[in-house]
């Protein structure tokens, strides 16, 4: 029989995958989809069948390479979110705590819940411009804490956290015996700008990841975990009871991805410089909505100043063919989330619906 008090979904995902869609959909938190015939593939490279046991070597080692780590401490995973599942799952036991930044993407906390863990946060304000603060870390950590989590670039604002602060969440984590898992699946968004994976800070340090929202290749489910060499091995002898064997042909295609990475990433970079211009241009014609901006990334996540920012979703949704998150999801119910990896025009035409649904709000009130 099912535990009543356990946590068994996402309200988040459930909306991300049945009422999100829209003609202008703002909504979506990574680029737009890569497509095969832009990539050297032939009907060879795409085998059904392979050896792959604790991972396919190919893959492994090009995950290594890229991560500049050492092939046992990969962990090739369906996406970051079975990478995240993983990760908490090898680490957290029933009864544990576990410390999450909020605001937070819903699945990080759902999974804390459904291991039975109890969620401890820590908040990322607005007025610090969503910086991770180690001494409201330290506030939420207790001896019986073995995980402390965080996205970066944060989900949903898109700050990034850096390395000297993760020094100090390290330390903290050490000190109650505890780890850090960093989901890392926005920062390859910084592409040639990007710091090395947080793994490299310390054996404490787990990192999470996947090719899914900074190169539009979520089809190919290509994630991974980084992590010190036994427990890697602890989070590949979970997935027995899981995945178990990943599809071989989504195996072949990640490996010809990564070797083809630089101008798979040249393609979104081109289109993010593109389309950031555009959503601060729409941002600095904007009184109605604060924000912070971040310098990298695919969302922005701005207060809503006039009205609610449920009652814009709604009307943008009804009315306007239009939409983006509702910040309720990240626990930020006066925000909004707002994507910009969409095609260019998508975003243009979004931004101007936005902006009429914004002035509609304003001559109600
Ligand atoms: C912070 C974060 N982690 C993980 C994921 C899921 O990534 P993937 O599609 O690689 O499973 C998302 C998707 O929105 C996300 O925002």
């Amino acid at each position: 029989m099912n535990n009543p008090g356990r946590v068994n979904a996402s309200s988040y995902i459930e909306w991300a995958k049945l009422r999100s869609q829209a003609k202008f959909n703002l909504a979506t938190s990574g680029v737009i989809p890569y497509l095969i015939a832009d990539l050297p593939v032939t009907i060879e490279d795409i085998e059904l069948s392979g050896l792959s046991l604790y991972g396919y070597e190919p893959l492994q080692r090009a995950l290594a390479r890229k991560c500049k780590v050492e092939p046992h401490s990969v962990v090739a995973a369906i996406g970051t979110s079975m990478a995240n599942y993983l990760a908490m799952a090898a680490v957290l036991a029933p009864g544990d705590d576990v410390v999450i930044e909020s605001p937070a993407y819903d699945p990080l906390i759902g999974i804390a819940g459904f291991l039975g863990a109890s969620v401890r946060r820590f908040e990322r304000r607005m007025d610090d411009g969503f910086c991770v603060d180690p001494d409201g870390v330290e506030r939420a950590v207790t001896n019986a804490t073995r995980l402390i989590v965080l996205t970066n670039l944060h989900n949903p604002t898109g700050a990034l956290t850096d390395n000297d602060t993760l020094l100090k969440i390290g330390e903290i984590a050490r000190g109650v015996g505890a780890r850090v898992l960093v989901d890392e699946v926005y920062l390859e968004a910084l592409f040639d700008e990007a710091p090395l994976s947080s793994v490299h800070l310390g054996n404490e340090f787990i990192a999470t990841g996947s090719l899914t929202k900074a190169y539009g290749l979520s089809g190919i489910r290509c994630g991974w975990i980084l992590a010190e060499p036994d427990l890697a091995k602890r989070m590949w002898r979970l997935n027995d009871l899981f995945g178990n064997i990943p599809a071989h042909p989504a195996e072949r295609l990640s490996v010809i991805a990564l070797a083809n990475l630089e101008r798979i990433g040249a393609r979104a970079q081109a289109l993010l410089k593109k389309n950031r211009v555009m959503i601060n241009q729409f941002l600095d014609s904007r009184e109605d909505l604060e924000v912070v901006r971040p310098r990298f990334g695919t969302v922005v996540a701005p207060r809503v100043l006039r009205g609610s920012a449920d009652q814009l979703c709604e009307l943008l949704r009804e009315k306007y063919a239009t939409s983006v998150v509702p910040g309720r999801y990240f626990d930020m119910p006066a925000h909004i989330r707002v994507g910009f990896g969409c095609d260019s025009e998508m975003l243009a035409g979004g931004l101007d619906r936005l902006g009429a649904a914004l002035d509609e709000l304003r001559r109600r009130s």
